[in-house]
This record gives C-alpha cells, sequence and structure tokens, in this order.
C-alpha cells in the first residue's frame, strides 16, 4: 500500500507515519510537507519505507505528481495555531482551503482514496453547562480564522464527495497530547516552561475546558476510518477527556515537582472557545475503535519525561514561539 501523508512532519503526522510502520508493515510512505515553522523532518523515523518530500500542498504539479503514485492520501497538513490566525489569518487561507481544494482536484483526477483531518474546533463552542456534546451533525459554527478555515476545508471534502464522487471520508477530532508536539501549543508550552523555570502561563480565568485524546488514539481511529469507514461519511474521535485549562495546568505542575500554583495568568485569547466535547459513539459503534489510553495523568508523565528526554528537538522551536507570544502579550 502506498500511502501519501500530508503535513507528516508534524506533532499529529509524524505520530501518524510512526503508527502506521508498526500497524501496517507492508505500507510505503510519502510525506508530503513544506516544513513550515511547525514542521522538522527529524520527528519522522529513519527507515527506508518512508521519504520525505519538501513541498507545499497548494502546488497542483507537486501534488499531481504524488497523489498519481498514492492509493491513499491522508491529508494532516494545515496551519493548526489558533493563536497565530489571529496574529496572521492568510497562511491558513491558503493552506487549509486553497491546499485541500489543490488535493481535491487531484484525487478527483487520479481516482484515489481521500481521508481529511479536521477538528472539532469547526463546531464552535459549548457552554460549560452543556449536557450535549459535538455529533456528526453538530451545526458548524467556528470561531477563530484557524477553524472557519478548517470548516471550509471539510466543506470543500463534502462538496467533491457528493458532486464529483471523490472517494473520501472525514475525522474530526479533539484536542491532542503526546511527544513531538510544538511547543507553541498549551501542554508543551507549560512542560518547556517549567524545565526553563519559567511559570508556566494560563489564558484569563483557565476555566475553558479541552476533552483531551492521546495522540496515538487519534492515529488508530484514523486508521479504523480508512479501514472500515463509509465513503461519504464524517467520523467524530475523541476519548471522553474534558479538563479545563487550570487543572490540567496544576496536573503538570504536581508531575514536575513544583508547587501547584506555581502559574501565571496572562492576557486571554481574544474569542476563546469555552468547551469543546466529542460524542464518539458513531466512530465507537460502527468501527469498533476504542482508545487505548484512559489515564491522563499516566499520558502526562509520559509526555513530561518526552519532553525532559528530547530537548535536542525542541529547543529550537522555544526562543522563537516564546517571541510571539511576548508580542502578542500572553
Ligand atoms: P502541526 O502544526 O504540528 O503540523 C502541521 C504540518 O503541516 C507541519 O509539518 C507543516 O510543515 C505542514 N504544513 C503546513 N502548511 C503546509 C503546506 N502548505 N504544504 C505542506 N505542508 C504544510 O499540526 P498538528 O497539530 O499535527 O495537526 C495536524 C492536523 O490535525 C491538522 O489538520 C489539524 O487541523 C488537525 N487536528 C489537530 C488537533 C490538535 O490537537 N493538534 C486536533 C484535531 C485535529
Ligand atoms: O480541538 C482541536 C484543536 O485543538 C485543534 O484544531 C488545534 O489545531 C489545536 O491547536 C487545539 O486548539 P486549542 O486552541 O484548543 O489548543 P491550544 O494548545 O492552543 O490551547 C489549549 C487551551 O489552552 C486553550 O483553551 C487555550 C489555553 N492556553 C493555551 C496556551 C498556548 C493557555 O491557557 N495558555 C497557553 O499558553
Amino acid at each position: 500500500m502506498k500511502v501519501l501523508v500530508t503535513g507528516g512532519a508534524g506533532f499529529i503526522g509524524s505520530n501518524f507515519v510512526r503508527l502506521t510502520l508498526q500497524v501496517k508493515p507492508e505500507a510505503r510512505i510519502t510525506v508530503l510537507d513544506a516544513l513550515t515553522y511547525a514542521g522538522n523532518g527529524e520527528s519522522l523515523p529513519a527507515d527506508e519505507r518512508v521519504r520525505l518530500i519538501q513541498g507545499d500542498i497548494a502546488d497542483p504539479d507537486v501534488v499531481n505528481e504524488l497523489v498519481k503514485n498514492a492509493d491513499v492520501v491522508v491529508h494532516f497538513a494545515a496551519e493548526s495555531h489558533n493563536d497565530n490566525s489571529l496574529d496572521n489569518p492568510w497562511p491558513f487561507v491558503h493552506t487549509n482551503v486553497v491546499g485541500t481544494f489543490t488535493l481535491l482536484e487531484a484525487v478527483r483526477r487520479h481516482d484515489v482514496r481521500f481521508h481529511h483531518i479536521s477538528t472539532d474546533e469547526v463546531y464552535g463552542d459549548l457552554e460549560l453547562d452543556d449536557p450535549a456534546k459535538f455529533t456528526p451533525t453538530t451545526p458548524y459554527n467556528p470561531s477563530s480564522p484557524s477553524s472557519a478555515t478548517k470548516a471550509g476545508s471539510d466543506l470543500l471534502v463534502r462538496a467533491w464527495v457528493r458532486s464529483f464522487q471523490v472517494e473520501a471520508t472525514i475525522s474530526n477530532c479533539s484536542n491532542n497530547y503526546g511527544p513531538l508536539q510544538h511547543v507553541e501549543k498549551f501542554i508543551p508550552r507549560q512542560i518547556t516552561n517549567i524545565i526553563d523555570g519559567v511559570k508556566p502561563k494560563l489564558y484569563g480565568a483557565g476555566l475553558n475546558v479541552r476533552d483531551w485524546i492521546h495522540v496515538d488514539d487519534h492515529n488508530s481511529a484514523v486508521w479504523a476510518i480508512i479501514d472500515r469507514g463509509r465513503i461519504g461519511e464524517t467520523y467524530l474521535i475523541g476519548a471522553d477527556g474534558e479538563l479545563d485549562n487550570k487543572t490540567v495546568i496544576e496536573m503538570i505542575l504536581e508531575v514536575m515537582g513544583q508547587p501547584r500554583d506555581a502559574y501565571d495568568h496572562v492576557a486571554d485569547r481574544p474569542g476563546h472557545d469555552m468547551r469543546y466535547a466529542i460524542d464518539a459513539t458513531k466512530t465507537r459503534e460502527e468501527l469498533g475503535w476504542e482508545p487505548g489510553f484512559r489515564d491522563f495523568a499516566a499520558g502526562l508523565a509520559d509526555t513530561v519525561a518526552w519532553y525532559r528526554e528530547h530537548e535536542d528537538w525542541w529547543r529550537r522551536q522555544k526562543a522563537e514561539a516564546e517571541e510571539r507570544y511576548a508580542r502578542l502579550g500572553r
């Protein structure tokens, strides 16, 4: 099986490549990645079954050539960080919308199976006391340029399935944690701050809730969808991991041997979504998928250990990320 993984040098994509080598040993993997600030070739395993092509998913020449030779395209490439989208939305439109369009045209032309990786952010946010969670039929209601462009990409995929019979599926997952995540994101930012002797930074009161899932569970669900999902369907991926940000910061501090209150409150993110929560019943019941990581505290401790052991991997990103946060006042 020839697998084309877009964005495979990023956090979730590089973990997907690693998982794929284990669960599909016969697979030959081509990673197409622009190696933006968020991509790192060193995140990929050195293995003869994996090759990295540096290129832009919005470049039709590069994309056509690679798609033509693939059996399946798994599309992770995106601009993924909300704070950046509030600072400069254009790269989000370029990659998330134009890039996805370019891939869809290529899989349409060459009749190649496509799986689109998306996010729960497209549904907007929930109230803290809302008994409902997001389901595949929740109306789209994105809040930020990041989530609006991801919503746009999902709608393009749906339209290409219906209008052109493209063989595609979509997954919308909740917040991922685990190794190889860029230090701009919430959990690695706080871990690496503490390693550097800097206090963690909590936006606003820290009551916002995210539904945490280990990256390996996200990726095992993606394979379940590619293997057994129905064409044209949307599957939600989540592991019932709702926690507010204040609790997560306190847990990180505790795991790292610091007082639980040793953090700073900083300015809130404009338009900050209050709560995300996934109902993954369809994915579990239809595909028989179950998450393997059920203990967030244990997964967090493993993640802390990974960042302690891999300073060479994250050190170069750290100063640049913190400069950006300093400019944004966060
Ligand atoms: P990331 O920012 O770590 O990685 C994105 C990768 O895409 C990088 O390697 C980057 O170089 C590459 N890229 C960006 N623009 C490109 C372009 N124009 N052409 C080719 N490559 C390009 O992101 P991530 O956190 O790994 O997210 C991967 C996917 O999963 C995204 O589609 C995101 O929306 C989705 N997702 C993420 C989360 C999460 O918690 N991080 C949750 C649900 C869904
Ligand atoms: O839900 C899926 C989404 O999860 C993905 O679509 C995005 O690509 C991914 O980045 C993530 O989005 P969030 O905005 O939820 O993640 P982030 O790591 O930026 O922030 C998580 C929460 O922590 C959010 O409520 C903001 C807060 N936060 C973040 C940072 C960086 C802080 O309190 N302090 C921080 O320093």
